[in-house]
């Protein structure tokens, strides 16, 4: 396996991580049942400042450990018999929107406290972050923490080049290629309806079990393996094509919304193609504007009631803020 992105270096304690939020391309949900999904990091971040303290607390709530499972997970795989430290989280990227906030959280906090515990190499990070992830969710594959991690455009379970690194859960693995970045802009338009990642997922896992289930998800995979070859060659026409196609199938299974459809369709006079991204039922959608429309784009959401903005590539993952240069 390489490891193109440098290690988390050692670096004692204060210190402080960042993470970037993500928005899903292609293949969400279908990622979960072992189908390829392109995910790109977005410059929206998660910032955590770690200090040693003489009680534990996030953000100055000394009970946070039994009210925020991803603390509670971060602590428990991050920091076991640590001593007791304060920690500050402050965040750009919604909460509950499908953009990555919780994969950013976990990630940001493992980084700081592996600097902390020495340094760690990414691969390490990319699966301690989906393990804090998935301890506190329940279900979920390992798409979103590694696109935190990993920075710039990834595909997991698919793509061609060398595999940077495998993520491993109890039931399957997720192996993670780099893509070409085409340099583009996205418009991500959140619905302001909160969604929940836990209870989509497992609707899917439902729907898909249903006798159809292996040919939905086989169209899935089709559409996220097209996706990633698309971007990867920066075609856009086939990319809105694919997204478009991408987003019936999620129609199919049960995680459009009604808020999420009026977006899409405000979005379409400026935009080459929309569709949810992420878990759905509520949160985001995501368009690939239209040359030079971006601000239109953003105008139109706007006017049908979401709070749009303009997302790029963020090409570095998660890392350490001010750290020294590396030895
Ligand atoms: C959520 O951002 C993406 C899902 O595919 C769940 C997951 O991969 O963990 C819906």
């Amino acid at each position: 396996m390489t490891d193109e992105l440098p290690p988390i270096p050692p670096h004692p304690l204060p210190v402080s991580a960042r993470a970037p939020g993500k928005c899903i391309l292609f293949g969400e949900h279908a990622v979960v049942h072992g189908a390829p999904e392109l995910v790109v990091a977005i410059d929206l971040h998660t910032q955590v400042l770690v200090g040693p303290s003489s009680v534990t607390s996030l953000n100055h709530d000394p009970d946070a450990t039994a009210k925020n499972p991803y603390f509670r997970e971060g602590l428990a795989r991050a920091w076991p018999d640590g001593p007791p430290i304060e920690v500050r989280a402050v965040s750009r990227i919604p909460r509950a929107a499908g953009l990555g906030s919780s994969a950013a959280f976990a990630a940001a906090f493992a980084a700081a406290l592996g600097a902390a515990r020495g340094g760690l190499g990414r691969p390490e990070l990319a699966q301690r972050s989906f393990e804090i992830e998935r301890g506190a969710q329940g279900v979920g594959s390992a798409g979103d923490t590694t696109a935190v991690v990993g920075g710039g455009y990834l595909a997991v379970n698919g793509g061609d080049g060398p595999v940077l690194w495998t993520v491993a859960g109890a039931d399957r693995r997720w192996t993670v290629r780099r893509v070409a970045d085409p340099k583009w802009s996205w418009v991500v338009c959140h619905s302001g309806i909160p969604r929940a990642t836990g209870p989509a997922v497992r609707a899917v896992g439902a729907r898909l079990a249903r006798p159809d289930g292996p040919t939905l998800l086989a169209e899935f995979d089709r559409v996220a393996r097209d996706g990633i070859r698309a971007v990867g060659a920066g075609d856009r026409p086939a990319v809105a094509e694919l997204m478009r196609r991408n987003q019936e199938l999620l129609r199919e299974v049960g995680v459009s919304h009604p808020r999420l459809e009026a977006l899409i369709a405000a979005a379409e006079p400026a935009a080459e193609a929309a569709k949810l991204t992420g878990a759905g039922a509520g949160g985001s959608i995501v368009a690939l504007p239209r040359p030079g429309r971006e601000a239109d784009l953003v105008r139109r959401l706007a006017r049908a009631g979401g709070l749009a903005f303009v997302v790029r590539a963020e090409p570095n993952g998660a890392a350490l803020v001010d750290a020294p240069p590396s030895p």
